[in-house]
């Protein structure tokens, strides 16, 4: 099987490109080395792969690489908060128009195999919450006011009591809340009208927050994890913003790597989305003691700062019935296991610097 992989240079579509390997397929990388994600072509790139440096917005270009490709891995994409909104038009350029482009070429090369979609929790918006009186309600967008004092659960929209958090399932109605997450949603929905269109099977995978080497260090792009995984290697306490207990579920990268062998090349096809998480949440606070641990002696204590994001969600962990019960995926790392090998694992180097919270609690 002859399959690309977009994004082939990246954190995620590496790992990919080397399961793939793995599984015995011929691997075809395409990535643009996006200046914002690196400073130098990586040197882990997988020899056994073909690798192309690529925009997927130049579609001469990708006419040559789409021939005879019999599966597709879609990561390339411009990831993270961004800084400002002046990112917007980077982002639509690097997720919506050139997933677009790679669509409508493989449209015309009459591709009818797998596609599979590198998607994010983040189209979700907020988790699940259910209140005691009214069930299940979706929060409004946390206010400054509220996180200024501290208060940083949202509340029933109906009543103003607190919530219980629940696994998020793929049912919920989406609620993208950044222009990254208009992007990725924006992605699932060309992916899926493409599927309909030419009978091309799309399965998307919404990653859960992903972990593991060749992160991007400490940018504005970055995740927490390597944010964290960043400040102890220089010395410096993890930073843990509001109060540490907001919940999420950190997934290995070499799972979600597997999650996508398995959409490609199982025996069956797996229309819709899916969680890609461990199904086990954690809290902020959690992993960045479990992370200052795992980088050894002396322990450097993180801090609990009381300062927010405005943009963050609070809590937003999976629901894994979907993935488990239909496509067969089941995450292989836990949680201690992954931190310790994190603490120690090579980061990549980032290309932009990395910005501070936009607003911090008085
Ligand atoms: C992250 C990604 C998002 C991705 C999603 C799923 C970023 C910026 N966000 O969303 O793109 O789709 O995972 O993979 O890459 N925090 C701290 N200290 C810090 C930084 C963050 O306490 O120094 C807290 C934040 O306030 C937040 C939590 O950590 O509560 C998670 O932050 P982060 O990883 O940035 O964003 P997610 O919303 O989880």
């Amino acid at each position: 099987m002859r399959v690309l992989v977009t994004g082939a240079a990246g954190f995620i579509g590496s790992h990919i490109v080397d399961a793939l390997v793995e599984a015995g397929c011929d691997v075809v990388g395409v990535d643009c080395l996006l200046p914002a994600a690196h400073t130098t072509a990586p040197d882990y790139l997988n020899p056994a792969a073909e690798f192309h440096r690529t925009d997927l917005c130049d579609s001469s270009s990708l006419r040559h690489i789409l021939a005879g490709i019999d599966g597709v891995s879609h990561q390339a994409a411009m990831v993270g908060l961004g800084q400002s909104f002046d990112d917007v038009t980077d982002y639509v350029t690097h997720n919506d128009l050139a997933t677009g482009v790679l669509l409508k070429m493989l449209a015309a090369e009459e591709f009818k195999g797998r596609f599979v979609l590198g998607g994010s929790m983040v189209v979700y918006g907020e988790g699940s919450y259910e209140c005691t009186e009214h069930g299940m309600v979706r929060p409004l967008p946390r206010s400054a006011v509220k996180l200024d004092a501290g208060e940083f659960e949202p509340p029933c929209p109906r009543c103003d009591k607190d919530l219980v958090p629940r696994p998020i399932d793929e049912t919920t109605p989406v609620d993208p809340r950044n222009v990254y997450a208009a992007t990725k949603l924006h992605q699932e929905h060309l992916a899926s009208i493409f599927s309909r269109e030419t009978g091309a099977p799309v399965t998307l995978l919404r990653y859960h927050n992903v972990y593991g080497p060749r992160m991007p260090q400490n940018s504005p792009y970055a995740g927490v994890a390597s944010i964290f995984r960043s400040r102890l290697e220089q010395g410096n306490s993890p930073e843990v913003f509001e109060d540490g207990h907001q919940l999420r579920d950190f997934i290995h990268v070499t799972d979600v790597a597997r999650a996508n062998v398995l959409a490609l090349t199982a025996g069956f096809e797996n229309p819709g989305p899916y969680n890609i998480a461990t199904g086990q949440p954690k809290s902020i606070s959690d992993m960045a003691n479990a992370l200052a641990e795992a980088n050894g002696t002396p322990v450097i204590s993180p801090v609990v700062t009381g300062r927010y994001r405005l943009g963050d969600v609070r809590h937003v962990f999976a629901s894994t019935e979907r993935a488990e019960c239909l496509l067969g995926f089941r995450a292989r790392v836990g949680f201690t296991e992954g931190m310790r090998t994190f603490a120690q694992a090579r980061l990549r180097e980032s290309g932009a610097p990395p910005s501070e919270p936009c607003a911090v609690r008085q």
